[in-house]
């Protein structure tokens, strides 16, 4: 367990306003700064800071929990890597345990890490041998790469077997290597997963090797084996080139499907290139492209599941208030092709003539539908006053209702009054969707988080009071255990009961500090902790005596729940819910 010493320390010295400031533009509102919550897609800041306690809360999403919390959720750390990153930052050291913390595969992300620079140095000197790496080096020749770019992003190549034995070498152990990705075990004991294919490093804006893809040479399956999620690597949260790209990217960036295409395009000049890694790209991947550059480029395959993939991709690129255009590829079948054929200046041409979101479906539902026919062409009509409707500026509203007006030939008011009835109705199931979510999770029927909570809403309410003034004024433990006031059995429910241990055992040993939380609970049950010392916190004062009396009703509501309701309990609970 890290010490409390430390985590205050980290608290301290990595103020939650400024860390997070890096992230979200705040505004002061009172004692609190309020701004977009980073974790959901809003329009109005629902989001808040509270400097006094260190904390943040959001009010969309429920959300929350202290700095450490909000680098776990926003850096997509675990728990020891998240105070690691923080206490780099900081410049605090850290008490060594074999050099790190322990933590579940027993494997760190330092060491991952580490493991991961020695593997590209291996894979390049294999690539650049005589002998092993002739069949590489040959590959990448064939498809037009040469050796500047192959060393700017260190390809190498993996030998049918060496990696596993290489790494061992240096010392990694085989857990190590496991958990690194690079080996696999069987009954005949471990295996190389990379042979036999050359590899792409993926470098994360830090310069880490976090990961590698490898591409066999011939067509056998799968085409390219990506290095899954590690301690040092999450899919979800990461993009090929980005480490380039990020110091090319004023005008924006040119997202692809491929490897291959991105270093295609950054070989031709088009340095601002990225590529998700295998997947299609997520709410956190466009999150981090908006913190670079204001514009993205979709240029997927021209196939259909490409196609499919854009239309997605914008969507997402918008929620994340990105200006996404895509380019379509005609006469060849994704960018690196495109290149090879007509080169870098007609690619150029035609990232000029990319369109945007509503040009795109324009031609999409115009080739859908037959709009010569009436009962087609409303149909056409509606899809395109939908798609209006989610758009978020006037102007831009206001652009295409002419447009669309244009094209389809009708009147222009008539247009603009079904995308405002459009807009109401989106806003209104908006607030309703997000009210009915919010009230799922927090209480009522279905607590996700806390699932004894609908069985005695009564009780479970005391406890979060109870547990919101010890988090708040750790001190109060002592009244409560002085004279036996409170203990454990006296909680309802088991995320209360488990909050309690949990406080009481670290207050008796190293002191609490709300940032332990993350290393037992899950992020949402640190949220909810966290919203109850921040209902607690709005109150006037430490207050000895009202938390005696919360701990004598808490105790008498146990009480009751335990020898069971009687009818007459039933209905009048019942009643008074109404
Ligand atoms: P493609 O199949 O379009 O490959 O997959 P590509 O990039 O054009 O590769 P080349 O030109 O045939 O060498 C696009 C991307 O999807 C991921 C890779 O990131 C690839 O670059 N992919 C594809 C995988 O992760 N695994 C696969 O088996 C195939
Ligand atoms: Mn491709």
């Amino acid at each position: 367990m890290i010490p409390s010493s430390i985590i205050d320390d980290i608290r301290f010295r990595c103020e939650i306003e400024n860390t997070i400031s890096g992230y979200v533009q705040l505004r002061r509102a009172g004692r609190n700064l309020k701004g977009l919550c980073p974790f959901h897609s809003e329009r109005t800041p629902s989001f808040t800071v509270y400097p006094e306690n260190q904390s943040f809360y959001c009010f969309g999403c429920g959300v929350g929990g202290d700095v450490i919390h909000f680098v776990m959720r926003m850096e997509n750390l675990d728990y020891i890597s998240a105070v690691e990153y923080l206490a780099d930052k900081a410049g605090i050291p850290l008490p060594s345990q074999n050099g790190e913390f322990e933590r579940d595969t027993g494997v760190s992300r330092k060491r991952v890490l580490a493991m991961n620079v020695e593997a590209a140095r291996y894979y390049r000197s294999c690539l650049l041998d005589e002998r092993i790496g002739a069949n590489g080096r040959a590959y990448f020749h064939e498809r037009g790469l040469n050796s500047v770019i192959i060393s700017r992003f260190g390809l190498g190549f993996a030998p049918v077997s060496g990696t596993l034995r290489h790494l061992k070498s240096l010392g990694f152990s085989e857990t190590e290597i496991q958990a690194g990705y690079f080996c696999g075990k069987n009954e005949r004991g471990y295996y190389d997963y990379f042979r036999g294919r050359v590899m792409f490093p993926i470098i994360d804006v830090s310069g880490n090797v976090i990961a590698f893809g490898g591409r066999v040479l011939d067509d056998s399956k799968p085409k390219y084996l990506n290095t899954s999620d590690t301690p040092a690597f999450k899919k979800s949260k990461n993009l090929f080139a980005l480490n380039f790209a990020k110091k090319y990217c004023e005008n924006g960036f040119i997202l692809c499907e491929g490897y291959m295409d991105v270093i295609a395009l950054h070989a031709a000049g088009f340095q601002n290139a990225i590529a998700t890694l295998g997947t299609a790209i997520t709410a956190e991947q466009a999150r981090i492209l908006k913190k670079y550059a204001s514009k993205v480029i979709i240029t997927y395959d021209s196939d259909e599941a490409g196609q499919k993939a854009t239309a997605r991709a914008m969507t997402l690129l918008e929620e994340a208030g990105l200006d996404a255009k895509v380019l379509k590829l005609t006469d060849a079948k994704d960018p690196d092709e495109y290149i090879k054929k007509f080169g870098a200046d007609k690619f150029r041409q035609l990232m000029e003539g990319s369109r945007s979101k509503f040009d795109y479906l324009i031609e999409a539902v115009t080739e859908k539908y037959n709009l010569a026919l009436d009962e087609e062409k409303i149909k056409a009509i509606n899809e395109v006053c939908k798609a209006i409707s989610q758009v978020y500026s006037n102007i831009e509203r206001d652009i295409y209702i002419d447009k669309a007006a244009k094209i389809f030939g009708v009147d222009r008011k008539s247009l603009l009054g079904d995308v405002e009835r459009l807009r109401r109705r989106a806003v209104k199931d908006d607030d309703k969707k997000r009210r009915a979510d919010l009230i799922r999770s927090v209480s009522g029927s279905g607590d996700r988080i806390n699932p004894d909570y609908v069985r005695q809403p009564k009780a479970a309410k005391l406890e979060e009071e109870i547990l919101g003034m010890l988090f708040l004024h750790n001190e109060l433990l002592h009244t409560a255990l002085s004279g036996g006031k409170l203990t454990s059995e006296d909680f309802f429910t088991d995320l209360g009961k488990r909050l309690f241990i949990f406080f009481a055992d670290a207050v008796e040993n190293s002191g609490f500090s709300m940032g332990m939380l993350g290393e037992t609970f899950t992020p949402d049950e640190v949220s909810r902790a966290t919203r109850m010392l921040l209902n607690r916190s709005e109150l006037p004062k430490n207050d000895e005596e009202t938390f005696r009396i919360y701990a004598e009703q808490l105790r008498d509501e146990v009480k009751k729940a335990k020898s069971g309701l009687s009818i007459e309990d039933i209905i009048k609970q019942k009643r008074t819910q109404k």
